[in-house]
C-alpha cells in the first residue's frame, strides 16, 4: 500500500466520526484523492425519509467535484464492519461515472481490500450507452 493510500484511509477514518446516522447507527467515512493532490472527505448523512440518505462515498466525491477537481484518482471507504465495507450499487454507479480507477475498502480492524473500477462494477452503464 502506498503512502497516499494510507493517507486516504486515515482521512476516511477521521471523517467517519462526523457521520450523521441516527437511524442505522452505521457510521461510514470516505475520502478521495483529486488530481491536484488534495484529499477530500465525506461521511454518510441519513434522513428520516430513508431513501434520501447520502452515502459517505458520494459525499466525498461530490465534495471533490464541488471544490473544482475534474479527475479523481482514488477512493477509500471505512466502516466498523466484519469485512472491508463494500460500496453500495448506487455509489458504484457514481464511482463509474467519475472513472475512479482505484478503490480501497477497509474496516476498523485494519482489513483492507483493493479493487479496480472494472472489478467493482463490470459492464457499467455509461454516457456512451445513451443514443443521441
Ligand atoms: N453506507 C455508506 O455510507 N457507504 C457504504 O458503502 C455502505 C452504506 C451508509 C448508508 C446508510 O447511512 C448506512 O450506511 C446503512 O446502510
Amino acid at each position: 500500500m502506498t503512502e497516499t493510500d494510507k493517507k486516504l484511509l486515515a482521512e476516511a477514518k477521521r471523517v467517519r466520526e462526523f457521520a450523521y446516522c441516527p437511524y442505522s447507527n452505521f457510521a461510514v467515512g470516505a475520502a478521495v484523492l483529486g488530481a491536484s493532490g488534495e484529499i477530500y472527505g465525506g461521511c454518510n448523512v441519513e434522513n428520516a425519509s430513508y431513501s434520501v440518505t447520502n452515502c459517505a462515498e458520494r459525499t466525498a466525491i461530490y465534495n471533490a467535484i464541488s471544490s473544482g477537481e475534474e479527475d479523481i484518482l482514488a477512493l477509500a471507504v471505512v466502516a466498523e464492519s466484519a469485512q472491508p465495507v463494500p460500496p453500495c450499487g448506487a455509489c458504484r454507479q457514481v464511482i463509474a461515472e467519475m472513472r475512479i480507477p482505484h478503490i480501497l475498502m477497509a474496516n476498523l480492524a485494519g482489513d483492507v481490500k483493493e479493487m479496480t473500477l472494472s472489478e467493482l462494477l463490470p459492464d457499467a452503464f455509461s454516457g456512451e450507452d445513451i443514443l443521441s
